[in-house]
């Protein structure tokens, strides 16, 4: 399951259904989250509706040039604060957990789910009225698998699932090792 999910690029720009959004924001729901405090929130827009080119127009020139043909677009972001005004110091960490949910379930249903930061985060926050307590987080675009000849030919090089640093380089017993400070 690990393996299988990867970010392709390539998308054959068919709108996401109703019953395909519905199941992949279904997986986000049951992430785990501090206090069940369920902090994530998601805008989205399909491809082919004025939302679309609302959330479109927020990407950086190097994603627009792949997401064109996206099946729609998400915004992921992260409420800060509970209903009482309470802080929510991990919601960030909550809503990374739905982020891979709804990734995974993506992949299940064979979609493309591919995580952006490259897009205008405060460009995000103005036009979609988001308030302050709410954190600006990432951009997704979710689609149906293309064809990789499609992509500009840099972009097609890069059509294959990478790899990972080994886990002895991530883990540790007892203190935080110098080696990590750099
Ligand atoms: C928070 C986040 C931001 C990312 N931003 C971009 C981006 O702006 N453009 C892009 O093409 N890929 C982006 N990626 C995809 C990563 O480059 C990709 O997940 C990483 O290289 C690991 O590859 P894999 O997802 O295929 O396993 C982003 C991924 C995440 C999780």
């Amino acid at each position: 399951m690990f393996l299988e999910r990867w970010s392709p690029r390539a998308m054959n720009g068919e709108p996401l259904t109703e019953g395909q959004l519905q199941q992949v924001f279904e997986a986000a729901r049951w992430a785990p989250s501090s206090g069940n405090s369920q902090p994530w929130r998601f805008l989205y827009a399909v491809q082919g509706t004025p939302g679309f080119e609302g959330l479109f127009g927020l990407l950086a020139d190097g994603n627009k040039v792949w997401c064109r043909r996206a099946g729609a677009l998400v915004l992921v972001l992260a409420t800060t604060r509970d209903a009482r005004g309470n802080a929510l110091p991990t919601s960030a960490f909550d809503t990374g957990a739905a982020w891979m949910a709804l990734a995974l379930q993506a992949r299940a249903l064979g979609l493309v789910a591919h995580g952006m930061a490259g897009f205008d985060a405060p460009r995000a926050r103005a036009e979609l009225q988001v308030p302050e307590e709410a954190q600006v987080l990432c951009m997704v675009a979710l689609g149906h698998p293309g064809d990789p000849a499609q992509l500009p030919e840099k972009l097609r090089d890069r059509e294959v699932p990478n790899d990972r640093q080994a886990v002895e380089t991530f883990i540790a017993q007892g203190a935080f090792p110098e080696g990590w400070k750099r």
